[in-house]
């Protein structure tokens, strides 16, 4: 890292921070921990001074309550220091916009839901500089993933099946469902640069899910090299089955020691088609969270592990990214053997 990446990155996140909204008379807190990249602290702080907006860089310290190893997991357990910091906690809420620039985020902390309801919005940024750049949201995302957003509300229950062999029923009664588009443009809203998908949080699932060479499994971010199936009773996976992978997994929920780790999380579908599936081969890990496989096209992406509307702490998150399955909520397809199909 030089002095002149943060410059080459100022562009991009005056560009961010115009689809954040971020007006003039608003002020920007810039949330960073000792091993944040420099780089992006400097653009941040520079993009809000160009948008004419107050900015600050809080820098507090590392470490965070997640017992796996913090390497731009997904977990977003939030940073230990601010968790016990009412200063801390005090700036964010009189912020109204945090560029989360901290290794893993807050999304699964709850007190990132007492900061947004504040109405502070919250932009977490971590992925490595050319994903940021070659994932640019465009403000017209946004209508696509609130269309997908409504389908989910008005259905009652989602298909997904693959030629592998995947046949999952959800059940959507009552279901919340949520969407990311890589800008945080409304007050009290977090998001994160890149992301475009549709999400919703069921709490019973029927069926089986049959993972296919090729896809990917996050945090390992590793893709799948044998086949797995995982048999699925009201939510809750009672049989993993297969070589290599089934073992890994099987083993992952063994060690985490938590109740819920065999239970199903967030599910749905990517739209992001500026995405590569190929990202996930090309850096090294510790470069990127894994968003363009989270995020891809086309994708169904599913979870295991915490579930805040059923109150379900827990640190065992895994994200499963796949490829070629056909997703239809009630009689509306909107991926067919892994394309996405938009109106
Ligand atoms: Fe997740």
């Amino acid at each position: 890292m030089n002095q002149l990446t943060s410059a080459d990155l100022v562009q991009a996140f005056t560009e961010e921070l115009r689809l954040c909204n971020l007006r003039t008379d608003e002020h920007v807190v810039v949330l960073a921990e000792p091993s944040s990249r420099d780089d992006y602290v400097a653009a941040a702080f520079a993009a809000a001074k160009a948008c004419g907006a107050h900015v600050l860089v809080a820098t507090v310290p590392g470490g965070n309550p997640d017992p796996v190893p913090s390497t731009h997991t997904g977990g977003g357990p939030g940073l230990t220091s601010v968790l016990r910091d009412t200063v801390a906690q005090d700036l964010l809420k009189q912020a109204d916009l945090v560029l989360d620039l901290t290794r893993e985020g807050f999304i699964h902390a709850p007190i990132q839901d007492e900061i947004l309801a504040t109405g502070t919005r919250i932009l977490f940024v971590c992925d490595a500089p050319d994903v940021l750049v070659r994932n640019m949201p465009v403000a017209d995302d946004k209508d696509r993933v609130l269309s997908g957003q409504r389908l989910v509300q008005e259905s009652t229950s989602m298909h997904v099946t693959s030629a592998a062999g995947t046949d999952l029923r959800v059940d959507l009664t009552n279901v919340r469902c949520d969407f990311q588009v890589g800008f945080s443009d409304d007050p009290g809203r977090w998001d994160h640069w890149p992301s475009t998908m549709v999400l919703c949080w069921p709490e019973i699932s029927d069926g089986q899910i049959v993972l296919a060479p090729g896809d990917i499994i996050l945090p390992f971010k590793e893709y799948i090299r044998d086949t797995v199936t995982l048999e699925i009773t009201g939510g809750h996976i009672e049989k993993v089955s297969g070589g290599a992978d089934a073992h890994m997994i099987e083993t992952y929920f063994g060690d985490s020691d938590d109740k819920w780790a065999r239970y199903l999380s967030h599910m749905g579908w990517g739209l992001m088609r500026s995405a590569d599936w190929f990202a996930q081969a090309m850096y090294a890990k510790h470069e990127v969270m894994g968003m363009e496989a989270r995020a891809f096209a086309g994708n169904f992406l599913w979870s295991t592990g915490p579930h805040p509307v059923l109150h379900r702490d827990s640190y065992a998150h895994l994200d499963i990214a796949m490829r070629d399955c056909t997703v239809t909520l009630d009689e509306t397809t909107v991926v067919a053997a892994g394309t996405l199909i938009e109106p």
